[in-house]
């Protein structure tokens, strides 16, 4: 941080999203307009507000976070985490149903905050709404212990939605996007159990669910008939699948006992693993899904619960391995 704050254009809400854009196109100099919503930049296009603030430094060319600033109003982010439009959020503050605990605060305690625009640093704050904890996360990343007849759909037809599972605030996130509220990182069938992630970071969805990242999926088969090893052979080798004369493979496949499989998939075509095994002569009774990348289905996550995706599984999702 320079020294000299008056070289700064002072303060510039915008989202973190467009500081490159600004670095690259921004002409050192130029001035900005500081503290509406719609904040509108040197480059006339209206910014929409998201939150952070960060300073121009004009010498260096270079967008400068600073910690004095990085506040938002409790409004906004209550309205950021799903609580509903910004009205409601005002709302809830008004009546004296939210209470917050700073990450700075020495005594820990949640303390009770009426006024909407109230400013809060965001990162690190606890919210308690209608007596409801919810740590601030500026992105979602949850993990669901998915529980067999449920439906991956926001509209299911026949089983309830796995959307349900979940706490309103993580379906109600507002997005960019036309969906609101956090996405499914690939869908599995109402059968199958086991571990599904959650996000509104469509980055992340990307990464883990596109066929070319090759992310690794290890699912448990329980089969109908035996399984053996002319079976698994075939699996590794490449079975053709009805929609695409270029053969799938299993990346890993091995017996556990007499009906059940262990087998690691990289793409995720529809209905990929029952296919498989029925292009081997077999049949699927039981689906379990235990492991994404590098991380696994945490034993104590039990079905139909969910869970925050913290640092370190994070860590584990996004190293390539
Ligand atoms: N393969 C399937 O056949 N079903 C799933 O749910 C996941 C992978």
């Amino acid at each position: 941080m320079p020294d000299d704050h008056s070289k700064l254009v002072p303060l510039l809400p915008i989202p973190n999203r467009t500081v490159k854009r600004l670095c690259a196109d921004d002409s050192a100099g130029s001035r900005v307009k500081v503290g509406h919503r719609q904040a509108l930049t040197a480059q006339k296009t209206p910014v929409r507000y998201d939150w952070g603030f960060l300073l121009w430094d004009n010498n260096k060319s270079s967008l400068l976070a600073d910690p004095r600033v990085l506040t938002m109003q409790l409004q906004d982010i209550l309205y950021s985490q799903g609580f509903g439009t910004r009205r409601v959020c005002a709302g809830l503050i008004q009546q004296g149903w939210v209470s917050v605990r700073e990450a700075s605060s020495p005594n820990a305690e949640y303390v009770l905050c009426t006024e909407a625009t109230a400013g809060y640093e965001p990162e690190g704050l606890l919210l308690r709404v209608q007596g409801v904890d919810w740590p601030f996360h500026a992105k979602a990343y949850v993990l669901l212990h998915k529980p067999a007849s449920t439906e991956c759909s926001q509209k299911p037809s026949t089983y309830p939605s796995i959307y349900t599972l979940l706490p309103p605030p993580l379906r109600q996130r507002p997005t960019k996007s036309a969906v609101q509220g956090v996405q499914a990182v690939g869908r599995l069938d109402q059968d199958t159990t086991g571990m599904l992630l959650l996000s509104d970071d469509g980055q992340f969805i990307h990464r883990l669910s596109s066929p070319k990242k090759h992310v690794p999926k290890v699912y448990q088969v329980t089969t109908k008939h035996p399984v053996d090893e002319a079976q698994v052979s075939k699996l590794l080798a490449g079975v053709v699948l009805d929609d695409d004369p270029k053969p799938v493979r299993a990346a890993n496949c091995s017996i556990l006992d007499s009906h059940r499989l262990d087998m690691t998939l990289t793409e995720g075509k529809y209905h990929q693993v029952k296919r498989m095994i029925a292009a081997v002569g077999n049949r699927v009774e039981g689906l379990h899904r235990s492991r994404i990348g590098r991380m696994d289905l945490p034993a104590d996550l039990a079905p139909g619960q969910w869970r925050w995706l913290n640092a370190s599984d994070l860590a584990l999702l996004n190293s390539n391995a």
